[in-house]
């Protein structure tokens, strides 16, 4: 797993994002350098070593693939009013709204321009695989902005919006990265339903973090989704569990934007702990772990091959960021 993030690091490394006119390219750089875990690139380049490709032939794509994941977040922290992202200030608190959008913007078409750079036989089939991946994240996102406003939200629903806009990118950086090495087709279907899998646990944590992580730890603002009455596992859940009086509190408070919003999120985390619900986050986190192992399970290589995934799924199963 370390040699293959080190690969990772060492491809933005070399790469130089900042061009003119600098206002346009200067968060995109600010952006990129801050890091971040890298989790996308790493699941494309892991796919593809598995089935024996080489470094060198998905470089572009694995820039790419994270270029086109930093596009998504300037815009949904734009749209989600997030303060801070990898500890540092999101770029249009940084800079304003209308950066956010036009850097956004370059960075989508950027990332295409990365993927048509690395030639390939099969490169028809990978950049639709990119394309429809794309598509259905935003489909997730708008499902996400729609649900804010929505007071009844079916766990189905939930899960069907965190698979569109979290799990088909996961799933789709290690589809693309097979299609590269040319995996046999079975083989090619298990990691992309891995990838889906371990992006439901990857959201849900998310969410579990949002309401209880730490956020020096995190690098993101905690409370945010209770802030912007986003519908997640969380508040799901405990609609589900609540008492009647408890229940209909719940629901004026995510259907509100009161002035002090600290006091929200503390009658909220208040009634999250009196229900358990962290102990049922955690649960539906590992059900989808547990899920994503039988299709990694499944695939058909030697075990050595699927050490880094199974290195990244330990390393994802405590994270605090
Ligand atoms: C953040 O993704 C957006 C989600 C899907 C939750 P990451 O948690 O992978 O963000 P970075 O790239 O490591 O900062
Ligand atoms: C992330 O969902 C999904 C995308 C960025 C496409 P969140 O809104 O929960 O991600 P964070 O918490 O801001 O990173
Ligand atoms: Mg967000
Ligand atoms: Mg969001
Ligand atoms: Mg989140």
């Amino acid at each position: 797993m370390k040699e293959i993030l080190e690969k990772v690091n060492e491809f933005f490394a070399s790469e130089q994002f900042i061009h003119t006119p600098e206002e346009l390219y200067a968060p995109i750089e600010y952006t990129l350098r801050l890091g971040g875990k890298r989790i996308r690139p790493f699941l494309l380049l892991a796919a593809n070593q598995m089935f024996g490709g080489t470094t060198e032939q998905v470089r572009d794509a694995a820039i790419g693939i994270e270029v086109f994941h930093n596009f998504t977040l300037l815009h949904d922290d734009l749209m989600d009013k997030s303060p801070i992202r990898r500890g540092q200030p999101t770029v249009y608190r940084k800079w304003d709204e209308n950066t956010a959008i036009l850097s956004g913007d370059t960075m989508f078409a950027l990332a295409w321009r990365y993927f048509l750079a690395q030639p390939h036989p099969r490169l028809r089939e990978i950049l639709s695989c990119f394309n429809q991946t794309a598509i259905e994240v935003c489909e997730g996102q708008q499902y996400d902005m729609n649900f804010e406003k929505q007071s009844q939200v079916p766990l189905d629903d939930y899960m069907m919006m965190i698979r569109l806009k979290t799990a088909v990118l996961l799933a789709g950086a290690l589809k693309i990265g097979a299609l590269y090495a040319n995996a046999p087709q079975a083989d090619t279907d298990h990691l992309y339903q891995f990838g889906i899998h371990l992006g439901l646990a990857f959201q849900l944590q998310d969410d579990l973090l949002d309401s209880f992580g730490n956020t020096a730890e995190f690098g993101k603002q905690t409370g945010q989704d209770i802030r912007d009455n986003k519908k997640t596992y969380l508040i799901l859940q405990a609609l589900q569990l609540a008492p009647d009086n408890c229940r209909q509190e719940l629901t004026h408070l995510f259907s509100s934007t009161p002035a002090d919003s600290d006091e929200k999120v503390a009658r909220v985390l208040q009634i999250y702990n009196t229900l358990g619900i962290r102990q049922e986050v955690e649960k539906a986190i590992s059900l989808q772990f547990d899920q994503a192992l039988l299709h990694l399970n499944a695939i058909k290589t030697e075990e050595k091959n699927k050490a880094p995934l199974r290195e990244l799924m330990e390393s994802l199963s405590d994270r605090k960021k």
